[in-house]
């Protein structure tokens, strides 16, 4: 038997207000060995973070995939790749969960959307899926696709609690020499 263990690869993670973050990502034409290993060390840059979802472009990959991770933390590990996702139906009711991002660290706020979404996505081996999903997973789901269009959950915000926080980002990129 031949023992193969894969190097733990971490990336770095983008944070607002890097322009990249407001990209649209490409469709992935073919789920293939480096879309794999770009799925898996998205997984294990989440893992990492720690996060329980993580969008391409927070890689500064321009791909339409994400990676999550909801299961209870003592819990045993269950990773979702998800490539080429689509919102195929959202349920009328809605539901309010406090949401965070890595790209915006350590800032939480309460942002309301579907209650119930129902998506279709590749998995990490390139078969066509489609689940439905509520609670965590179904803001989660919808959190991480917004990413591959571009935006993010502080859009949902008022102005001035969005401008507030992308103020002192800002402010911090540019004490830390980044901008
Ligand atoms: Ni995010």
């Amino acid at each position: 038997m031949i023992a193969y263990v894969r190097r733990m690869t971490l990336r770095s993670i983008i944070t607002i207000p890097d322009p990249v973050l407001r990209e649209l990502c490409a469709p992935v034409e073919t789920v293939d060995d480096d879309v794999r290993a770009l799925a898996d060390d998205m997984l294990d840059t989440m893992y990492d973070a720690p996060g329980i979802g993580l969008a391409a472009s927070q890689i500064g990959v321009l791909k339409r995939i994400f990676v999550l991770d909801v299961a209870k933390e003592d819990a045993p590990k269950e990773p979702m790749v998800f490539i080429n996702p689509k919102i195929v139906w959202s349920s009328e009711d809605m539901s309010v969960y406090q949401e965070g991002c890595l790209s915006i660290p350590e800032y939480f706020e309460d942002v309301e959307r579907p209650t119930e979404v129902t998506v279709q996505f590749m998995n990490r081996e390139g078969a066509e899926q489609e689940i439905k999903a509520d609670g965590l997973l179904a803001t989660c789901i919808q959190h991480e696709l917004d990413h591959l269009d571009g935006k993010l959950f502080i859009d949902y915000l008022s102005k001035l609690k969005r401008d507030r926080v992308v103020k002192k980002f800002t402010k911090q990129a540019k004490l830390a020499g980044i901008l």
